[in-house]
């Protein structure tokens, strides 16, 4: 499907697919979605209601590699140690990764985010001192982790396009990937989405969302 560049409410780049008419992030602000859902209240929740600062993140869907990106960013101005397993279908071609403008808009050096991307797949590759990455080029009908993360970036396109990829067999795979106390975070807010949550034994609450959103969820493995 065709991908082209579109600007967010704060300036930060996205990717839509006119066929759909969907977007990789929020219209109201790629960058402020991504930090208010993943690294506010996935990474800073996680990291200050446990005891160790070393955890493993899992992304269903690595796409334009922001979440990463920031996740690494917060890496280095804490004493987190992050394991970062993204998962991703379709990858970007490198001509829309050059396009990108989060380096220039989060005034970050342009080579870790380049490091995300050049990396190959199915390997472990420290990209930073405390920041390894993990790419499968795979489908994720096709994640088989048992007990494995403590975070998962739950971050598909809308069930408005994707309705299969937020029914409980994809949450029960999710359930069974995360440990104890692990949480999944997800931009979405949709009823059945948090019922199919619920229906495999999260804990699901609802949370104000990122701007333009009025919540968002986050599942806890209990
Ligand atoms: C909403 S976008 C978000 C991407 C990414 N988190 C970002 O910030 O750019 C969803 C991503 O899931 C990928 N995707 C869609 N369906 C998939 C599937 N069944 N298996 C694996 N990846 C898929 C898309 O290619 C896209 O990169």
């Amino acid at each position: 499907m065709k991908r082209t560049l579109l600007k967010t409410g704060d300036g930060s780049y996205t990717l839509h697919i006119a066929e759909w008419d969907e977007q990789y992030h929020s219209k109201h602000g790629a960058i402020a979605e991504a930090l208010h859902v993943f690294i506010k209240e996935g990474l800073y929740y996680w990291t200050a209601k446990n005891d160790t600062q070393k955890l493993s993140i899992l992304e269903i869907g690595f796409g334009t590699g922001l979440n990463a990106f920031l996740s690494l960013l917060e890496a280095e101005k804490n004493p987190f140690q992050i394991d970062y397993t993204g998962i991703e279908a379709y990858p970007l071609e490198i001509d829309e990764i050059n396009k990108l403008n989060y380096t220039s808009l989060l005034n970050t050096a342009e080579e870790n985010f380049r490091a995300l991307h050049q990396c190959s797949w199915e390997e472990k590759t420290t990209i930073a001192k405390n920041f390894n990455l993990t790419k499968h080029k795979r489908f994720f009908s096709e994640i088989t982790a048992n007990n494995d993360f403590n975070i998962i970036y739950f971050d598909a396109f809308g069930i408005r396009v994707q309705p299969e990829l937020w029914t409980e067999v994809i949450f029960a795979s999710m359930y069974k990937a995360l440990k104890p106390n692990g949480i999944l975070v997800t931009y979405a807010a949709n009823g059945n989405a948090r019922r199919a949550m619920q229906a495999v034994g999260f804990t699901v609450e609802r949370l104000p969302g990122p701007p333009g959103k009025k919540e968002m969820l986050r599942a806890t493995k209990v």
